[in-house]
């Protein structure tokens, strides 16, 4: 198990404790004779404030929204992508304080204050990430579709491994060099390639954290 996998949760058991928390924080401030007067259903709406991209953004949102859909609806963030939207594919990683998480899987009104970096925030077409200039090098992608996610969840990759964190494999073969295939394989296993494309994503993650 490594520390992105600590990060998944079900999708219900997330949603269940963050509309709890959330409802906590804000029905109070509503006044009770509001709240009881709240149709059964209607949203609540909270404030939260947080940098995306290096920009502060105080967003008014439904406390049900995840932090997937006020990027890419609120803010327009399109780069993140929606695939299952239940945490099993990858699409929607991001950084969020630096490490990577899937932004279906957690509400955005639980971010008060968080650093977040989309695939938007990494570079420009005229100043790429490295990760970015690796996959594009080595042909990472077909239809594109995964490669934002794939793109975040390798440049945190990297981090993990400049940090000391084991994954699954690396806590079991202490001999097993960072940076192998198998290494990538197993620490890039939470993005899905519908194309098929991880040979190529394997070469580019490798190239950018320093071809051994
Ligand atoms: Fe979030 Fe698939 S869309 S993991
Ligand atoms: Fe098409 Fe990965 S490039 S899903």
């Amino acid at each position: 198990m490594n520390e992105f996998s600590d990060i998944q949760a079900s999708r219900r058991a997330v949603l269940k404790a963050g509309a709890v928390s959330a409802g906590a924080a804000v029905v109070p401030s509503l006044g009770l004779a509001q709240a009881a007067a709240r149709p059964a259903g209607a949203p609540v709406l909270a404030s939260v404030s947080f940098s995306v991209n290096g920009k502060m953004q105080r967003l008014d949102v439904d406390t049900r929204t995840t932090l997937l859909d006020v990027l890419r609806e609120q803010l327009h963030l399109t780069g993140t992508k929606k695939g299952c939207d239940h945490g099993q594919c990858g699409a929607c990683t991001i950084l969020l304080d630096g490490r990577r998480i899937n932004a279906c899987l957690t509400l955005a009104v639980m971010h008060e204050g968080a650093k977040i970096t989309t695939i938007e925030g990494l570079g420009t077409p005229d100043r790429l990430h490295p990760m970015q200039a690796a996959f594009i090098k080595h042909d990472g992608y077909q239809c594109g579709y995964c490669t934002p996610g794939q793109i975040c969840s390798a440049v945190a990759v990297l981090d993990e491994i400049k940090r000391g964190v084991p994954s699954h494999a690396s806590a079991s073969l202490v001999e097993q060099p960072l940076l192998s295939p198998d290494e990538i394989r197993e620490r890039m296993s939470g993005n899905i390639c519908r194309c098929g494309a991880y040979s190529n994503i394997v070469e580019a993650v490798t190239e950018a954290g320093g071809r051994p």
